[in-house]
């Protein structure tokens, strides 16, 4: 059973090490994480198979890392300062700042056309707080999202400075560094990936949306007139790479952008969607940027600021041109994130006792009520709504949906209820007892890609014989880990809850003929591989 909610992908990244609460320490730092020991091997695994897709195997393709801090310049002329922000609107009433076009669109079932038609519904009186349902609104203002900062030991204006909110602009204005030195000729592509900083109004989703995060970002330019086909050839490349990696293909759509939604920038825009727990959402945009960019950042009437001209000399037509840019733009993060949820899979190996089940039913409606009667003061109508809802879903589905209350078990807002502790534990030990969660990720992502381990770990020929294989894998380039602390079949289900494709396991007949047992997490299935052709089979099946 995949992910129902995103609960269950929390649970496991915190209950694993792949992701964790920021600063928790400090009682943490709202929509920011931290990756764990797994997190970061994983997530290194999604940008290394970007890297290698999209620059070592293609040869219209270069790299670069630009720094995180530039001159003040590049975001006025790219346009950010004056028009990178979200319309932001105060209830009088309750003194929330919700976002004004999120609530146009919600509560009038479309998207508004611009900061005139938002405000005419506020004033109208057309638009409801969120929160507490007032109309007491003021005027929607931008708020712009870009982290502002100073250099050097004088913080005055003339000393600011924003952390980038793409990484897409250190590609723009090196676009005359990489032409030069590279010797390219159009079409080529220059490719990034690093950290953005935006200061979201409305982070959340986990790892989805967040004020840091990193991005993967490629500049692709190209003679105008060729932009189009060029455009449509990313939208299949960066998709196949997805499916490639093993997302599939029924949870990942192309979307077109409305002419209303399109960036400042962009001729044409067509997101690529994943069909997240919480619904279909962004995962990354592949814009037609026509020649915004360069001019935009080339000396001329509009820019006596800049010293360069981006443009290309075209042999053919024998002048300048300023090619256009195509940008197939992803976040690592939320591919990763994708990457989780769709390798999640969770079920029941045995069905627990009916009078377990009938007694973790009763709590769960006990939580129910309880947190029905909740006064309004201590906790919000809409996380009340949200909690009875899901346990309300979840009793009736038991034991089917024990998965789903597992992932429940790290809800912040449920550990607040008495009773929940008495739900909580009767479902970990359920849980324990009679699910196995595996993480179907494709071998190039596993954060580990094989576990190997003694038979028994008090014979000290299985354990020798387990260790050399693990350093000849390690020594071959394999991620390859050592256990030995408990039985085989725990250690199993351990590593394929983080997703480890491949696990060894030495045993007597190992020491007579140097042979293994090989064990494949997805079909469970089990062959003897010898010793010496180990390395080998599994770089080939990692690929
Ligand atoms: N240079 C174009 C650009 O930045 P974008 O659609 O704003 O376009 C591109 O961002 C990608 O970056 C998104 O598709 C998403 O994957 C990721 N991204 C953007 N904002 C993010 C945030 N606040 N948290 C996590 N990822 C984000």
């Amino acid at each position: 059973m995949p992910a129902s909610s995103l609960e269950q992908i929390v649970s496991l990244a915190k209950r694993r090490g792949f992701v964790f609460p920021s600063s928790a320490v400090y009682g943490g730092l709202a929509s920011t994480w931290d990756y764990g020991p797994l997190g970061v091997e994983l997530k290194n695994n999604v940008k290394r198979a970007w890297w290698r897709t999209v620059v070592h195997e293609r040869d219209d393709m270069e790299g670069l890392d630009a720094a995180i801090l530039m001159n003040r310049l590049v975001w006025k002329y790219s346009g950010h300062e004056a028009t990178f922000a979200d319309p932001m609107m105060d209830c009088r009433a309750c003194k929330a700042r919700p976002r004004a076009d999120h609530v146009f669109a919600a509560q009038k079932g479309r998207d508004p056309k611009g900061m005139p038609e938002i405000n005419a519904a506020i004033a109208a009186k057309e638009l409801k707080c969120p929160k507490c349902g007032s109309t007491d609104l003021t005027e929607a203002r931008p708020f712009n999202l870009m982290f502002k900062t100073t250099v050097g030991p004088v913080a005055d204006e003339s000393a600011v400075a924003y952390l980038r909110p793409e990484t897409a602009q250190g590609i723009f204005v090196n676009f005359g560094n990489v032409l030069d030195t590279m010797r390219r000729k159009l079409p080529f592509g220059v490719a990034q990936i690093g950290k953005a900083f935006r200061n979201e109004i409305t982070p959340g989703n986990f790892t989805f949306r967040t004020r840091e995060f990193e991005q993967m970002e490629i500049e692709y330019f190209v003679k105008p007139g060729e932009d189009e086909a060029a455009h449509q050839m990313w939208i299949d490349a960066r998709t196949q790479w997805y499916v490639d990696l093993g997302l599939r293909r029924e949870n990942l759509r192309q979307r077109e952008q409305g002419k209303e939604e399109l960036a400042h920038y962009a001729k044409r825009c067509v997101d690529l969607e994943y069909r997240f727990p919480m619904g279909w959402s962004e995962l990354e945009g592949i814009a037609n940027r026509t020649d915004f960019d360069l001019l935009a950042h080339s000396r001329g009437p509009e820019n006596p600021d800049s010293i360069a001209e981006l443009r290309y000399f075209d042999q053919e037509q024998k002048k300048h041109i300023v090619p256009y840019v195509i940008e197939p733009s992803a976040g690592a993060d939320r591919a990763t994130l994708a990457f989780l949820c769709d390798a999640y899979d969770e079920s029941l190996v045995t069905e627990p006792a009916a009078e377990e089940t009938a007694k973790l039913r009763e709590q769960v409606a006990s939580f129910a009520r309880s947190v029905d009667k909740r006064d309004p003061k201590t906790m919000e109508p809409e996380t009340k709504r949200r909690l009875v809802e899901a346990a309300e879903r979840i009793g009736a589905g038991l034991p089917g949906t024990l998965p789903e209350l597992l992932g429940l078990c790290d809800d912040a807002d449920a550990n607040k209820i008495e009773v929940w502790k008495k739900v909580r534990g009767l479902a970990e030990k359920m849980g324990e007892e009679h699910t196995r969660t595996v993480l179907h990720l494709h071998p190039r992502l596993a954060p580990i890609t094989v576990a190997v381990f003694p038979l028994k770990k008090n014979e000290p020929r299985l354990v020798e014989m387990a260790r050399g294989i693990k350093k000849e894998l390690q020594t071959a380039g394999l991620r390859a880990v050592y256990d030995d602390t408990g039985a085989i079949g725990k250690l199993y289900r351990r590593q394929d809850e983080i997703g480890t494709p491949f696990c060894i396991t030495v045993d007597f007949k190992s020491l007579e003929d140097g042979t293994v047992t090989v064990r494949d997490r997805d079909t469970m299935g089990q062959e003897r591989a010898a010793r010496a052709e180990l390395a080998v089979n599994l770089r080939n099946k990692v690929g």
